[in-house]
């Protein structure tokens, strides 16, 4: 298996900011799937889901995946909320998810000095509703592909890196 860290989970739940905390501190390299994926497209997530919709997404995260999974080593990549569902996944690294309940995501969300912008990023986050269902079915798939969790909850970001690393040997 591939030498990487894995991160997942749901959206908002503070996956690139733990990262970048990630590497800083332990001195590696951070990914990020949804920066490299706006990056390729030449645009943003927000308008790649408007102008060729989801599936179209999904393709080039899957895309990406093989690309790291051909490319990458020794890095800590941070991923969007759908990216579990690539078929490699397990083969890029170590898995690690972010935990917390659709509530604490929320408040997190919605209390941020820029949630207007953090919601407005995310095209699946528009509608509370939906997100607590999108939420609900994709819980049990996080936790089964997960080599590691780690609940976030009330936790500041020097204790979660701590853990992920304390949990992790890869880098
Ligand atoms: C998505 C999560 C987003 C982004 C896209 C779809 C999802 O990333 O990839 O809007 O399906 O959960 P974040 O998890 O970084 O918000």
């Amino acid at each position: 298996m591939k030498n990487n860290i894995i991160l997942i989970g749901f959206m908002g739940i503070g996956k690139g900011t733990t990262a970048r905390a990630y590497a800083k501190k332990y001195k590696c390299f951070n990914l990020d799937t949804d920066d490299l994926i706006e990056s390729k497209e030449n645009r943003k997530i927000k308008e790649i889901f408007k102008e060729d919709g989801e599936i179209y997404f999904r393709k080039l995260e899957q895309e990406c995946a093989n690309w790291i999974e051909d490319s990458v080593t020794s890095s800590f990549i941070s991923c969007g909320g759908g990216f579990y569902k690539v078929k490699n996944l397990k083969k890029l690294g170590t898995i690690v998810l972010l935990d917390a309940s659709y509530n604490w995501i929320y408040k997190r969300l919605s209390t941020a000095e820029n949630s207007k912008a953090k919601l407005k990023k995310r095209p699946l986050f528009t509608e509370p509703k939906k997100a607590k269902k999108l939420y609900t079915e994709r819980e049990k798939f996080y936790k089964e592909l997960a080599d590691v969790i780690i609940n976030v909850e009330n936790k500041d970001l020097t204790t979660i890196i701590k853990e992920i690393h304390a949990k992790t040997t890869c880098i």
